[in-house]
């Protein structure tokens, strides 16, 4: 697979010219939901003659229309337009709308050119990078899709200021992991900060550095068969989180399962692999102020247990599978952990976020 073309800029409008421009596609489309549609379209509109002059095609915003109907309408509007194997699609939106017209470009007649311009932190700094596409069926998210890359990818923070600061601390979130990934300098720069009272160009300077992490760690195991594993980081517990707050009915933002998340896997960390506690206590510290807690108790522990063993990052149906730390940037992948421990490790997060 190819590597992606990746542009760090506030100068959107010129980028995206620039980038048409050396494509020179027949015809452009741009994919947006009714919040980008309204937010970022004529902005963008504005400053991208490309953009201003393309085929506009609009979707449901949100994760529960990152589906196959929604892929139908997208697929059936390239075709009533004209849409060529040479044309070109521009995806402006979060990571439903990168994930989701990824893949309708890559599928349709075969694959056409697409570029993502992510609108959300979340999608700016995981979703629109590495060149995982696709859609959820039913309940199973992400289950059908397609590795394609991007042919590039513009990084801005410009359309940020509509985003509420839940889901500026949401993306924020998958910045700390990549941090936690790399090097202890990184971690330094990011933990105390308060994603929302940032400067733009601080933010895409700090954007810039995470999302190169992710970029290096894809590129080296672009289809995840080894070192992309890292990635997970956090999220074997974060989505064990996200999935019980969805069964009560009470959802929580993706990167605050995550931040929870990490806590408890840098808990399993410190018990099995030594990873240093005062980095935990600090780390720990900042998630409490910045994400408050998730309330569980011990009667959640089966459950979240469950979760855990049905997440399809793990290497056998017994097993759960966790990507842990020895210290910053010391990654070991594929460490299967006794429900036990686990138990411990959550007993142990509930008592340094308060709960
Ligand atoms: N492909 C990958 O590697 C990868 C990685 C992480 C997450 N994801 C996927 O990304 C999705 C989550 O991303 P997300 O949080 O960006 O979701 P999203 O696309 O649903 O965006 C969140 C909300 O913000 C709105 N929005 C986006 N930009 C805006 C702006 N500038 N101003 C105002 N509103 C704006 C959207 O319309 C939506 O309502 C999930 O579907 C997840 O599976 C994919
Ligand atoms: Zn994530």
């Amino acid at each position: 697979m190819k590597s992606q073309e990746l542009v760090f800029t506030n100068n959107v409008g010129e980028a995206i010219d620039a980038i048409v421009g050396e494509i020179n596609p027949p015809t452009v489309f741009v994919l947006v939901d009714v919040n980008t549609a309204s937010f970022v379209l004529p902005r963008l509109q504005a400053l991208s003659g490309a953009v201003a002059n393309a085929t506009v095609i609009t979707t449901k915003a949100g994760d529960m229309h990152k589906n196959l109907e929604s892929t139908k309408a997208i697929w059936k509007r390239l075709g009533e337009e004209g849409a060529t194997r040479h044309s070109l699609l521009i995806n402006v939106g979060g990571g439903v709308i990168t994930d989701m017209g990824a893949f309708a470009a890559a599928t349709f007649k075969r694959g056409i050119s697409f570029i993502n311009v992510p609108t959300s932190l979340l999608g700016a700094v995981d979703a629109s990078v590495g060149g995982k596409t696709g859609i959820n069926l039913g309940s199973l998210k992400n289950e059908i899709g397609v590795f394609r890359q991007a042919d590039s990818v513009i990084v801005s923070t410009l359309f940020f200021n509509t985003l509420s600061s839940e889901e500026l601390r949401s993306g924020y979130a998958e910045m700390l992991k990549h941090a936690l990934l790399q090097d202890k300098e990184s971690f330094d720069r990011l933990i105390g900060n308060h994603v929302e009272d940032l400067a733009p160009d601080t933010l895409l300077d700090l954007l810039q550095k995470s999302v190169l992490i992710k970029k290096n760690i894809v590129d080296t195991d672009p289809e995840e068969k080894s070192i992309r594993k890292s990635l997970n980081l956090g999220h074997t517990a974060g989505h064990a989180f996200e999935s019980l707050a969805l069964e009560r009915k009470s959802p929580i933002p993706h990167g605050y399962a995550v931040a929870y998340g990490l806590v408890t896997e840098l808990v399993l960390s410190h018990m099995k692999l030594s990873f240093p506690s005062d980095v935990l206590h600090r780390f720990a510290s900042y998630v409490k102020e910045v994400y408050g807690a998730f309330d569980f108790t011990c009667d959640d522990y089966p459950r979240l247990i469950a979760l855990m063993r049905h997440d399809k990052k793990n290497l056998s149906a017994a097993d759960i599978n966790f990507t842990l730390l020895r210290n910053i940037g010391d990654v070991q992948i594929d460490c299967v952990i006794a429900e036990d421990d686990i138990k411990t490790a959550f007993d142990i997060t509930r008592d340094l976020l308060g709960i």
